[in-house]
This record gives structure tokens, sequence and C-alpha cells, in this order.
């Protein structure tokens, strides 16, 4: 069965440029809504067991480097079938190949400077949530 949770960051060239207000008007209109919602900076060791999956991949140092250069906007999303519905809402990870009027396409800069976060799966979805936020603030 497909969860109904999802969680996205906010990444921080998206912060630092001004578009945090329009991401999350944007989420809102997608149908989404928001269930917990934090800035928070990550440290260096925080992003790199944020994305220890991509260890090994080459894009992984600066990936965290890019990550770790000013505070996130961190959410917990609802909706049914959040995960995939988010991922199709947020589009491709390459701004450039995502759809038009999806997030990516409207808001990011690069592969890398792609505007937002979205989980990749119901389990990754519950991982990050908890990773982000206590039991007390998740509404
Ligand atoms: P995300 O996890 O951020 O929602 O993105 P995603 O699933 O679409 O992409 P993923 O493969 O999980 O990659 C995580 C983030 O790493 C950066 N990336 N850079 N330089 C590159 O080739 C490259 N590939 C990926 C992106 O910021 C991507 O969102
Ligand atoms: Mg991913």
């Amino acid at each position: 069965m497909n969860g109904n949770i999802t969680f996205t960051m906010v990444k921080p060239g998206s912060v630092a440029d001004g578009n945090t207000g329009g991401i999350l008007a944007k989420i809102q209109e997608g149908g989404f809504v928001i269930k917990a919602l934090k800035m928070v900076k990550l440290t260096t060791e925080q992003a790199q067991a944020f994305y220890e999956v991509h260890k090994e991949r080459p894009f992984y140092n600066s990936l965290v480097a890019s990550m770790t250069a000013g505070p996130v906007v961190a959410a917990i999303l609802e909706k049914e079938n959040a995960v995939l519905a988010y991922r199709n809402y947020i589009g491709a990870t390459n701004p450039a190949e995502a759809a038009e009027g999806s997030i990516r396409k409207v808001y990011g800069k690069s592969i890398e400077s792609n505007a937002v976060h979205g989980s990749d799966s119901d389990g990754n979805a519950c991982i990050e949530a908890d990773f982000f936020f206590s039991k007390l603030e998740q509404y």
C-alpha cells in the first residue's frame, strides 16, 4: 500500500534566493498539506549522514557542501500516494529536463542546485521525517 507522507527540503540556494515562500505556496497549491515545518542549517556530519546512500557517487562531496552552505527549510507533506505524487510534482532531478511548471523547472538552476529534495520511497520518507523532526514536531 502507498503511504500518504513524504519529506521535502527547500535547498540552501533557493532559501538564499528568497524562494522559500514561493516554493511552499506552490507545494500547497499542488494539494500537499504541510504537517511539519522548520528552517535548520545542517552540519557537514548531518548532511553526510542524510546523503549516506550517495557516499560513493562522484557528486557526494559537492552535494554535501551545497546542502550545508546555508539553512534549508524542511517539511513533512501529506497527500494520497505522497512520495510518487510529490516526485512527479517537483520534476526531474535536472531542472533542464523537468516538466514545464514543475517546482524544479520553475525554481531549479542546475542538477545540483535543483530547488528541492523529495523522498524516493515510503520507507525513506519516514526515515527522513524522523531525521529532522521529533515525534512532538510531527502534526
Ligand atoms: P533528491 O534526492 O534531492 O530529491 O533528488 P533526486 O532523488 O531526484 O536525485 P538523487 O539521485 O537522489 O540525487 C540527490 C541530489 O544529488 C544531486 N545530484 N547531483 N552532479 C550530479 O550529477 C548530480 N546528480 C545528483 C542533486 O542535487 C540531487 O537532488
Ligand atoms: Mg533522491
